[in-house]
């Protein structure tokens, strides 16, 4: 398969195309035919060299991929309600820069209906991170005000729509008066310049 390797620690022209063997999915994954895949701050600093992929991890970058399911065992595909050939978006270790990618099953969501592959490559890791973290474990409701720090990064970005889309209040900073438009563009309540107000 093709995939995009760090070929050394540095700038953007590190990643290069190369052939690669197909993972092979261990008990727990399923193989994905790769469409599209997100782009993560993670993924910048392992390609600097100041994020290592974790113990077992593919060495390939890439967190969260969407694409075709195109392997796995059948009794554990059925049992998460999946089959060859439905189309999933996933959280993965590493390995999402390449045509074939293994995930852990319960890591893989049916693509939702409407988003295309590219849409879909981008939820994993920073709106599953903001659901489970202010939806299921905060339990932010409605009519609530949420503070996002870092209100432009990557999960900044998710939680002001999502608390927004769900009828909550959204204070954020962030560090330039560019930034702070650009949350508000989103939909943030109010901005706050840190590096110029004290938002405390
Ligand atoms: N599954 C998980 O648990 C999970 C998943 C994703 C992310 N995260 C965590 O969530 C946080 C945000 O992640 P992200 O991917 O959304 O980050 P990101 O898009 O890279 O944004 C990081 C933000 O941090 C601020 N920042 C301050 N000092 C910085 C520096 N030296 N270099 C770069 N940015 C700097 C910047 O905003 P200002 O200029 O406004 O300060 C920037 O917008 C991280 O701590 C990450 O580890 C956790």
């Amino acid at each position: 398969m093709r995939a995009i390797e760090i070929t050394r620690f540095g700038a953007p022209e590190v990643l290069q195309p190369v052939e690669r063997p197909e993972p092979v999915p261990a008990a727990g994954e399923l193989l994905i035919a790769v469409q599209a895949s997100g782009v993560n701050r993670p993924d910048v600093l392992q390609r600097k060299g100041l994020y290592p992929s974790p113990p077992g991890a593919s060495d390939l970058p890439g967190l969260e991929v969407a694409g075709i399911v195109a392997g796995g065992a059948p009794a554990e595909l059925a049992a998460a309600g999946l089959a060859v050939g439905d189309a999933v978006c996933a959280l993965v270790a590493g390995g999402g820069y390449a045509e074939r990618c293994a995930a852990p099953i319960g890591q893989c969501l049916p693509l939702p209906a409407g988003l295309t592959m590219v849409e879909a490559a981008s939820l994993p890791e920073t709106f599953f991170t903001v659901w489970q973290n202010v939806f299921e474990i905060a339990r932010l409701q409605p009519g609530e005000t949420l503070l996002v720090h870092g209100g432009s990064s990557g999960i900044g970005v998710a939680a002001i729509q999502m608390a927004k889309a769900l009828g909550s209040r959204v204070i954020v900073t962030a560090g330039s008066d560019e930034k702070c438009a650009a949350c508000v563009a989103l939909g943030a309540d109010h901005a706050i310049n840190y590096r110029t107000q004290d938002f405390a």
